[in-house]
């Protein structure tokens, strides 16, 4: 059976490292995978995240537009691949626009609830895996890493809020969602993820 999973954690976690791992366990469990990212997905949300990781704006727009692009990518990518028996796998989803924009931006969540129902009804991931990691680390892997956007050159702050609003909705959302300790090494985060692909 098809599922849809999603990859959610602050910038620096290192999560994009574990995509390739996650894909192949769950190919050997005979899944066909798509795996896809937002924002992002589609040649639409391709170009609203070059403009969300580049150009500066209101937090509501920014808001607004992280839920045009998945619109889109729901419609041209998610739904129809569900649909045909495909396994998607996502990194980022609606938890991030809650994490960033609300626990981040600091906008209401209730606006952010109204959008995500009237983008996407009552439909949420059947696993949500949350690479958690303290502040100070994935910090300290971001500043080795390329040349920073718009998010990965916010302050301290900004991320402690991301990090907390991410729990927060871990706590809240505990059916689906699995905390990753993602100060672990590559190779013991892998054999956590055996386990858990293989228990779905
Ligand atoms: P990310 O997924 O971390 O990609 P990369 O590894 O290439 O940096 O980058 C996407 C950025 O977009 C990240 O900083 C989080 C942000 N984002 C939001 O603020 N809200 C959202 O709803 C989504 C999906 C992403």
């Amino acid at each position: 059976m098809s599922k849809f999973i999603t990859l959610e954690g602050v910038d620096g976690a290192g999560k994009s490292t574990h995509i390739p791992t996650i894909a192949n366990l769950l190919r050997g469990q005979g899944h066909e995978v798509l795996v896809t990212r937002e924002p992002g997905g589609t040649a639409l949300g391709e170009s609203l995240r070059e403009l969300l990781l580049h150009q500066s704006m209101h937090p509501e727009t920014e808001t607004l537009l992280m839920f045009a692009a998945r619109r889109e990518h729901l419609e041209q990518v998610i739904l129809p691949a569900l649909a045909r028996g495909v396994t998607v796998l996502s990194d980022r989803f609606t938890d991030a626009t809650f994490a960033y924009q609300h626990g981040g931006r600091e906008v209401a969540a209730d606006k952010i609830r109204q959008l995500e129902t009237w983008v996407q009804d009552d439909f949420q991931p059947d696993l949500t895996l949350l690479f958690d990691v303290p502040v100070e680390v994935s910090m300290q892997r971001l500043a080795r890493a390329r040349e920073p956007d718009r998010f990965e050159r916010e302050n301290r702050e900004f991320f402690e809020r991301i990090r907390a609003a991410y729990l927060s909705r871990a706590w809240d959302f505990p059916q689906r969602f699995q905390l990753i300790d993602a100060r672990k090494t590559v190779a013991d985060i892998a054999k956590e993820l055996e386990d858990i692909i293989s228990s779905i």
